[in-house]
Parts: C-alpha cells; structure tokens; sequence
C-alpha cells in the first residue's frame, strides 16, 4: 500500500485573512463543503484574532458552527494568545495552532509582542492546551525569511522548534511565510529536526510567491516530513508580512504526491470545483498551475471528438 501524506487545508483561514472584499460565511461554507466533497479531512478554519484587525476572520464562530454537521472532519483554529484560546474553546475547538515568529520586528507587526513575549504567551497557551486535552500545534512563523530582517539563521529555528517542543507543543508547523525559501533551506532546517523529534511531529507551510513551493515540499517529503499546508486555488497571503502571496496550492500539491505514489485521499476533479467554488468566493481568478493543465486536455478531447469536416 502507498504511503499517506496529510494534507491540511488552510484556505479558510490563511486563504482568506487577507482578501480585499468581505467572503461571507455562506460563501466559506460553500468552500469547505467543496473541499470536503473532494476528500480533505483537516482544515484550519478560521482564526480567533482581533475583528477589527482581521474583519475576514469576525465571522469565526458562525463558520465553525456551520461545520459542526461534519463529524469527521478534523478542525483547527488559530489563536494568538489567551483570549483567543478561550474564545475557541467556548465553541468546542479541539486542535489549535499558536504563531511564534521568528524575530522581533515580525512578531511586533503581526501580534503587537516581542519575540519573548510572544514565546510566554504560547507557551502558556501550549500548556493550558495541553491541560484541556486540546491538540496544539506551533507556527514557527517566517522560518525561512521575514519579511523585514531577511533571511533566518537555521540555529534560530532550531531553538524556538526545540523550545515548543518543550513547551508541549504536539506538532510544529515550519512555516515559509512569504515565499522567501528553498529546497536546501528544507534540508537544513528539517533534516536535523526530523533526526531528533521524528517526522511525525513536522508540518511544512510553504506559501508559493517565487515559484519555490512544489520543489521545497519534496525536499521536505525527502527529509521525512508527511504533513503539508495548502490552499485551494493558491489562495492567501498575511496582511501583516507584506510581500507574501498564496500558499502553495491544494490541487498542486497533491498532484504531485499522488503522482509520485502517495496517497491523500483527495480527489483532483473534485478539488477542481472546489477551486471553482473559491473562485465565486473571493471573485478572484484562483488555480495553481495543474488546473490549466487538465482545462488544456479536456479541451484536447473535445477538440478530438469533434467530427472532421
Ligand atoms: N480576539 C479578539 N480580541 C482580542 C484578542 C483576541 N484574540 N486578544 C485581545 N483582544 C482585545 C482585547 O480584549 C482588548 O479589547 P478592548 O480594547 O475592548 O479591551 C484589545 O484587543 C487589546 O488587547 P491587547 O491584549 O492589548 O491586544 P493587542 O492590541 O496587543 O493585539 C492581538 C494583540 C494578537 C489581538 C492582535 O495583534 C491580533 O489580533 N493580531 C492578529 C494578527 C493575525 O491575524 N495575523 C495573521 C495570522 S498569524
Ligand atoms: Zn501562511
């Protein structure tokens, strides 16, 4: 049997934090019923942040409310402190995710704290997750770059990975926030993690803005990793780190892993409508690259099956 890779769909949260018109939350639901149609089984739903920050998120607690009818689809919320914990576990959230950026300036920008500050208060978090039962997992935010110092020390991502770790955290997300990596830079920050945490507690972020994405995902499967963020369509972008585009997209992503012999347990054409569904959502032009590939063959084929004339 081929082995399984684990897709985590964060097109509704990451996806659409940053989108310049409001999507309703019929119109996130109609996304996710889509995605879900087409076999994802996690998502990162929505994010517990400040409303007038993030107007796209304020509807948080009436998406998670439209997907309770799906019992076994696994959902995460992002918390960015205290406040925001407590706020999704008042609507029974079982996984959250905790964001530690990787220096000062960046978590200042995003989160309004020091690096030191912002470590306190997910640990905190980690821990009364940790105490409640809850899932938690720790975005080690602009890993490989941010997007006002430049480029990251590996030893840096280590350190904060192996603090988390510490802390409680039961998954690490390594997160390319801006698109600003490479294959080797997977290498080097996976290859010792992987060796002394294992794989299993590793999540590679990859967001696709210079093209990088597909190639730093199988420099990540090559060190071990099997669990992968994506985005239908190639939707996202962070309002607080100017120059990121979207993520790396759902249906590239896992293109390239169920050609390559994996398993997702998702359905390419029924991730091609769920990018249709985006689409309507955001009024946006969406696809990763697979998309125009299978519109080029269909219209091959119905080109074939004309009559000649
Ligand atoms: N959700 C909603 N409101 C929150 C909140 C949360 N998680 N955390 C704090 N607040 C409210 C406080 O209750 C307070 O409200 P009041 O003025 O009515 O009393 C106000 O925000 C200020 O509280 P404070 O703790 O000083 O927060 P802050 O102004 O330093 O903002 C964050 C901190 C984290 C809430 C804010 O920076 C934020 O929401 N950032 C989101 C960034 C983001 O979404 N990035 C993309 C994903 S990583
Ligand atoms: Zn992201």
């Amino acid at each position: 049997m081929s082995e399984a890779v684990y897709i985590n769909e964060v097109g509704l949260r990451d996806g659409l934090q940053n989108q310049p018109n409001p999507v309703s939350t019929e119109a996130k639901l109609q996304m996710a019923a889509a995605l879900i149609a087409a076999g994802v089984q996690q998502i990162e739903a929505v994010s517990f942040v400040h409303p007038k920050l993030v107007p796209q998120m304020a509807d948080a607690v009436d998406v998670l409310a439209g997907l309770r009818p799906f019992p076994n689809l696994q959902i995460a919320a992002l918390v960015p402190n205290m406040k925001g914990y407590e706020r999704a576990r008042e609507q029974g959230v079982q996984s959250v995710a905790v964001v530690l950026a990787s220096t000062d300036t960046f978590n200042q920008r995003n989160l309004n704290m020091t690096r030191a500050q912002t470590q306190d208060t997910c640990t905190q978090v980690i821990q009364r997750a940790r105490a409640d039962g809850v899932f938690v997992r720790a975005y080690i935010s602009g890993a490989f770059a941010c997007p006002y110092d430049g480029k990251t020390p590996v030893d840096i991502v280590h350190r904060l990975t192996a603090d988390m770790i510490e802390a409680g955290a039961d998954e690490i997300s390594i997160a390319d926030t801006i698109g600003a990596g490479n294959p080797q830079q997977v290498r080097d920050i996976l290859g010792p993690l992987v060796r002394q945490f294992g794989a299993a507690r590793f999540n590679l972020h990859l967001h696709d803005t210079r093209g990088m994405a597909l190639a730093m995902a199988w420099a990540g499967i090559d060190a071990g990793v099997r669990r992968f963020d994506s985005s239908i369509g190639g939707l996202g972008g962070c309002p607080f780190a100017p120059g990121a585009s979207g993520n790396v997209a759902t249906e590239d992503l896992v293109y390239m892993l169920e050609e390559a012999g994996f398993t997702t347990g998702i359905d390419m054409q029924g991730l091609r409508k769920a990018v249709q569904v985006a689409e309507v959502a955001t009024g946006q032009h969406l696809g990763g690259r697979i998309i125009k590939w299978m519109q080029s063959q269909e219209l091959r084929a119905a080109q074939n099956r004309q009559p000649c004339v």
